[in-house]
């Protein structure tokens, strides 16, 4: 067997980053290599430095173990393709500004641009896998731009079947050219026939589970004489039938010499490249990340599950089976999960819905909580000692952040919308209603408390990134709270400890009225430390739970403040009775003080 199983990720950012990173760490050097290509010359470049482009507690480590080994940071896309046995689409799935869908749809543009250079550059088989966050049925649109560079190079080899051919190709062309075809189309009422383009092998009115038995290719693989018992130096597999995660018969196929699948491709890296590049194969995997920053590292080593969707074909098992062995190098076989594409697909989208559902209506209760004069973190409390509830993600804050929450939601409220279910679409907008409520109902305390007016008033803002632990700042509560202050004119000071001046400046700039960015630029302070901030200061913004904002002298900082000094607990860090006794007025989420 040809090692070592070459990996490609595209996209370098957080996820691809940190993921191929583990990967190479807990994979065996001389048997898998792993390769991340960005087209940002910048961001590899500080892969490739001492100075990663992303701060994850435990990440430089590895890097640095890993780096030049097995692991390698690129922008030569064509070169990393070209070798890959597996690629991993990581790019960003942000949501769409402008067209259809605008504020909601995810743009698949990047995926798109990823999937056209797998299928420009590959002459050999590969395994595509669906890092990146995707609405669901994204793989089948992956799946028509590989078949139709397949069909076209088909098409140049045999000029006998120019003129049908061609149709096909420039059909399969038209429907792969936007990602959201699919979506936009079942608005129009378009025919589901229209879709069954480029041999898909899938029926697209049935859920593929149902229809396991009546596959062809899923009977053909449950053919004994076609199951080797090879050994390898993967671990065996043989418990999968008891934690139930496979379908009825996969087991069997799973028994397959795990690397069958790659010899395969590899053998065919010998033969002729122009006539293979015709037949080669793509299979599609769905395999979505659940990492949250600040924690990427341990959630990467030590995941609650990972997820492998695929097609019940037989290929498509044999696709779910490889990965299945990769991540069995560190995962143990019960959290790994296979299931079907759509499911898996969906999953991501559903667990962030649900979790950011319950930061919502937590936070929904403190709004309750600060007017009937409970207190939210005791309520928080007894309500996650029921076993059923759970007391993860019930903290209440001025409202989530992060790249995923927001867009993840406004992405299945597009889904349920085009599916005509409006009723659940404006169930799940409603955790982002509440989300947007809830900053709000904080600035308007900050406001009300500072007498109505914040012109020439200095506040200063501890903490800029969504949550600690990161210096990402995508849809941190603390750009929205900054701009609503500089709009009332105030002077802020801000200082955290790992997000840069450049990054605040930028997310200003990018927050601002053209008119207004100068004035807001230099009505904002950035500081090199929490001291320097709250000095001379009115009021204290808690913005983001950074340890350190819990063990600062805050009797030094009131005594340099100007007086009556505030402080705004927007996350329950901070020891409210002792800066009371200090000489503080203290107002907090949630609660009365
Ligand atoms: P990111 O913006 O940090 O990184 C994406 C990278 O892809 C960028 O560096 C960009 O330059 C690169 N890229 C774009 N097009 C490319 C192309 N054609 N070829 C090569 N590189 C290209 O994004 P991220 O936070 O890593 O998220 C990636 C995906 O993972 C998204 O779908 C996101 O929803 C999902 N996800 C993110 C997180 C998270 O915590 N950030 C967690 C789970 C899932
Ligand atoms: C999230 C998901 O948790 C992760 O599984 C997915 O892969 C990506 O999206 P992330 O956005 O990195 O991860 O961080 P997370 O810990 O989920 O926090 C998101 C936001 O919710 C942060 O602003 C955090 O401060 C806030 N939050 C979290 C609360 O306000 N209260 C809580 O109880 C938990």
């Amino acid at each position: 067997l040809e090692t070592p199983i070459n990996i490609c990720f595209i996209g370098a950012g957080y996820v691809g980053g940190t993921s191929s990173a583990v990967m190479a760490y807990k994979c065996p050097e001389n048997m898998v290599k792993v390769t991340v290509c960005d087209i940002s010359h910048e961001k590899i470049n500080a892969w490739n430095s001492d100075k990663l482009p992303i701060y994850e507690p435990g990440l430089e480590d590895i890097v640095k173990k890993q780096r030049g080994k097995n692991l390698f940071f690129t922008t030569d896309l064509n070169s990393s393709i070209d070798a890959s046995d597996i690629i991993f689409i990581s790019v960003g799935t942000p949501t769409k500004k402008k067209g259809f869908g605008a504020g909601q749809a995810a743009d698949l543009k990047y995926v798109e641009c990823a999937a056209r250079k797998i299928a420009q550059i590959s002459k050999n088989s590969k395994i595509i896998v669906e890092k990146s966050t995707v609405p669901c049925r994204t793989a089948e649109h992956i799946r028509t731009i590989l078949d139709s560079n397949k069909l076209s190079h088909k098409q140049t080899l045999s000029p006998k079947n120019h003129s049908k051919n061609n149709n096909n190709i420039s059909n399969s062309i038209n429907k792969s050219n936007n990602f959201n075809y699919y979506y936009y189309n079942s608005e129009l009422n378009i025919k589901n026939e229209d879709f069954n383009v480029n041999n898909f092998n899938i029926n697209y009115h049935n859920d593929n589970i149902n229809n396991i038995n009546n596959n062809d290719d899923y009977n053909n693989s449950m053919d004994s004489s076609s199951i080797s018992n090879n050994d390898s130096t993967l671990t065996d597999i043989d418990s999968c039938s008891e934690s139930n995660t496979f379908y009825q018969g996969q087991e069997q196929e799973l028994n397959k010499s795990i690397f069958d699948d790659l010899l395969e491709i590899k053998l065919k890296k010998n033969r002729n490249i122009e006539n293979e590049k015709s037949s080669c194969h793509f299979e599609i995997l769905s395999n979505p990340e659940f990492l949250s920053e600040g924690t990427a590292i341990n959630d990467l080593l030590y995941p609650d599950r990972v997820l492998i969707g695929g097609l019940q074909t037989k290929e498509g098992i044999k696709a779910q089976n490889l990965l299945y062995q990769l991540y069995s190098y560190w995962i143990p076989k019960e959290k790994i999960i296979t299931m079907s594409l759509w499911s898996s697909e969906l999953s991501k989208l559903a667990a962030n819905a649900l979790l950011a559902q319950r930061i919502s209506s937590i936070n929904a209760l403190s709004a309750l909580c600060e007017e009937v004069g409970a207190d939210i973190q005791e309520v928080s409390y007894a309500c996650g000692l029921d076993t059923r509830i759970g007391s993860k993600f019930l903290n209440a804050s001025i409202g989530f952040g992060g790249s995923c929450f927001k867009k993840d939601i406004l992405n299945l409220v597009y889904l349920c919308n085009v599916f005509k279910l409006p009723e659940v679409a404006d169930y799940w907008m409603q955790v982002i209603k509440m989300n947007e409520y809830r900053k709000t109902k904080f600035i308007k305390n900050i406001l009300n408390r500072l007498f109505n007016t914040l012109s020439g008033k200095s506040i200063t803002v501890f903490g800029f990134s969504f949550k600690k632990n990161t210096k990402d700042t995508r849809e941190s509560a603390a750009i929205t709270i900054v701009m609503a202050l500089l709009q009332e004119n105030a002077i802020i000071k801000i200082y955290d400890p790992k997000v840069t001046k450049e990054q605040i400046y930028y997310d200003i700039k990018e927050n601002s009225d053209p008119q207004e960015f100068n004035e807001n630029i230099s009505n904002t302070i950035i500081c090199d430390s929490a001291y320097d901030a709250a000095h001379k200061s009115d009021a204290i913004i808690i913005c983001t739970e950074w340890d350190e904002f819990t063990t600062l002298n805050y009797q030094n900082i009131y005594n340099n403040m100007n007086k009556p000094a505030f402080i705004f607990d927007g996350r329950l860090i901070l020891n409210h009775n002792k800066l009371k006794k200090i000489g503080f007025i203290v107002e907090a989420i949630g609660k009365k003080i």
